[in-house]
């Protein structure tokens, strides 16, 4: 996995926005998978600009999503559904019907998640799958411990992931339980861009580029991965060449 350092979160967001149009512009009818949380909201941003004073189109382009809260409506709050109809899909000329959310209140999780797994196989695969990094290491909600060869499932999510995003849940209390995308499913994206930003990341940034590729550090997966980058700001770096990876 390249890393590159950015002196802040613009210029990180900036290139990986860039990274987005460049796909699009080589095939537009790019398969996306997307992330939520506060990291790519400047990506998105900058995305949207694009396409309303350069004319970006993402018309044809095919966009998932990493994952979703089980037993949350598409039109929670909280949901990533709203999250990302409020950043991104709302706001550009994504097709509706190119456009895949992990289905929270699904009658049946497990088949939904089967369901998601046949759509992006579907799709061909996933051509650019853009990540975050939890503090603890994880992606999408593939939390320490996950196997590297598991597929789209549900998951329990860790008493930590569960804190952090207490704050967009009435009386702090974040759903236990998650769909998310895979592990091996990531792996299999043709390129990944993991971005991390602010010295609240800088441990697992380290843990994941320094200690040992292991399931316990589920971003550390990447490093073997043939065409995967690091995009991260100077804090989310501060960590790195210390020898402080566990
Ligand atoms: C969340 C999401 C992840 C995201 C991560 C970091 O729990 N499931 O997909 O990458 O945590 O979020 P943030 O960018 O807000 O730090």
């Amino acid at each position: 996995m390249r890393a590159r350092v950015f002196p802040d979160y613009d210029a990180m967001s900036a290139a990986a926005a860039d990274v987005v149009a460049q796909s699009l512009e080589q095939l537009p009818s790019a398969v996306f998978m997307l992330p939520t949380g506060i990291t790519p909201l400047g990506m998105y941003r900058r995305l949207v600009d694009m396409h309303r004073s350069e004319g970006l189109t993402f018309a044809e382009a095919t966009f998932f999503n990493l994952d979703e809260y089980l037993g949350l409506a598409s039109d929670h709050a909280a949901s990533y559904h709203m999250y990302m109809k409020e950043h991104f899909y709302g706001l550009i000329d994504a097709d509706p019907t190119r456009i895949f959310v992990p289905e929270g209140t699904a009658p049946d999780p497990e088949a939904e998640c089967e369901r998601y797994e046949a759509a992006i196989a579907e799709a061909g695969g996933i051509g650019v799958c853009v990540l975050g990094i939890g503090r603890n290491g994880h992606i999408g909600f593939n939390e320490p411990g996950a196997s590297f060869d598991s597929r789209t499932r549900v998951v329990e999510l860790s008493e930590s992931t569960r804190k952090v995003n207490a704050g967009d849940f009435e009386a702090d209390r974040a759903p236990e339980r998650a769909i998310t995308v895979g592990m091996a499913t990531i792996f299999e994206s043709r390129e990944v861009l993991l971005l991390a930003s602010g010295t609240n990341k800088a441990g697992a940034v380290a843990a994941a580029m320094e200690g040992d590729v292991s399931e316990s550090v589920p971003a550390s997966m990447l490093r073997s991965h043939p065409n995967a980058s690091l995009f991260l700001d100077e804090d989310a770096a501060s960590d790195l060449g210390r020898g402080v990876a566990g």
